[in-house]
């Protein structure tokens, strides 16, 4: 098997995480006999001062035919053409805390101990990318942001989140806020297309009820589905449920498989160019991206690699030290897991 993935590394951390990840590939294709060919391309702001553009046509044409595109961060520029470029409009993202990081959550161990949830948010329509600008009339200078969602945008995405929740636990949770926004019907158009999928159980929740449920009792979450903007702000809670959104990957796929891998945090400017970023988001990513080309064993060893290196009590800073744990800086944990993949 041979593999081409790009490398997007942005800005902040970016660099920092990619490059820790893509380290982590390498080792992997070695160690399972498949071949990989690295490409980056430049997007956010160094790709701005090199082309005058975020996302340039120069670096959609080195993604155009990759599988998969492993990306960092960037502040403002270039992450929402890309994902639109490509028509991503899946955004997975697996909220499951790791058992030797219970104590780091915000909630007490017991509450967060089996937690399994996973966040389908639509990723390319929605507030972000509807109609927008700033004007004025007689009463003064304002700005708007627009709503807007085709039926047939919320129907694919419903079809998605329903057939994972028919792998996992058969139960879909569906943020919406129709009481106040009652021309986009998330919930009558997902209970639709759950017609075709009987087995699956779907419950419509108002989004602000649904985020403080989402604390209270992570537990009884399977499946949620959320429109772009929702999504985006849910999903940060998985964060703070499993110790720091420094360790929450995701995934951004088309209806083809092609995807776009990345932690779901940003470029942390407060601690950019430091070398202490938690890459296991975005390694997390690249767990994401093997399961995506059917490379389970690398996928499964990457993990137990991570696992290991945790249970000796490694731990970048974000996760607080306690008792017996060890400081560890990104290199270091990297180095740490290439060890333990080596001595698998
Ligand atoms: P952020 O996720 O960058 O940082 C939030 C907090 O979490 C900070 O205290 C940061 O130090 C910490 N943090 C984040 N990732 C970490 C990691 N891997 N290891 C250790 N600590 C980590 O969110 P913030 O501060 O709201 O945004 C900063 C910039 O990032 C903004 O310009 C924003 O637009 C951008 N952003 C970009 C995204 C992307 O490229 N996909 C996603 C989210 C934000
Ligand atoms: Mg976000």
């Amino acid at each position: 098997k041979a593999y081409r993935v790009v490398a997007l590394p942005g800005e902040g951390i970016g660099p920092e995480v990619v490059d820790a990840s893509v380290k982590i590939l390498q080792h992997l294709a070695k160690l399972e006999g498949f071949s990989l060919i690295i490409d980056y391309a430049l997007i956010g702001q160094p790709a701005f001062n090199e082309f005058g553009n975020f996302f340039p046509t120069q670096t959609s044409q080195v993604c155009e035919g990759a599988d998969g595109i492993l990306f960092g961060a960037v502040t403002k520029g270039g992450i929402l053409e890309l994902r639109q470029h490509f028509d991503f409009f899946i955004n997975i993202r697996p909220v499951r805390p790791f058992e030797i990081l219970l104590d780091k959550s915000s909630l007490q161990p017991h509450k967060i101990q089996g937690v399994d949830i996973l966040f389908v948010r639509e990723l390319i329509s929605g507030i972000y990318f509807g109609p927008s600008g700033r004007t004025e009339d007689d009463n003064g200078a304002y700005g708007y942001h627009t709503m807007k969602y085709y039926d047939w945008q919320i129907r694919r995405i419903a079809k998605v989140a329903l057939s994972k929740a028919k792998e996992r636990r058969g139960f879909l949770t569906v943020a919406h806020k129709e009481n106040a926004l009652p021309q986009i019907p998330w919930s009558h158009l997902v209970q639709e297309e759950a017609e075709q999928f009987p087995d699956v159980t779907v419950e419509p929740m108002l989004v602000d009820n649904l985020a403080m449920q989402l604390v209270r009792e992570p537990k009884r979450f399977d499946v949620i589905l959320a429109g772009n903007l929702f999504g985006d702000i849910l999903s940060d809670i998985g964060g703070a449920l499993v110790g720091s959104i420094g360790l929450l990957p995701s995934a951004s796929l088309n209806e083809h498989g092609f995807g776009l891998y990345e932690a779901i945090h940003g470029t942390a400017p407060d601690i950019a160019g430091k070398g202490i970023a938690n890459p296991l988001g975005t390694i997390g990513a690249v767990i994401l991206m093997l399961q995506q080309w059917g490379e389970i064993q690398a996928a499964t060893s990457l993990l137990q690699a991570i696992e290991r290196v945790l249970t000796q009590g490694y731990r970048t800073a974000d996760l607080a030290l306690q008792g017996q744990e060890i400081l560890a800086n990104t290199e270091t944990l990297t180095e740490l897991i290439i060890e333990q993949l080596s001595e698998q």
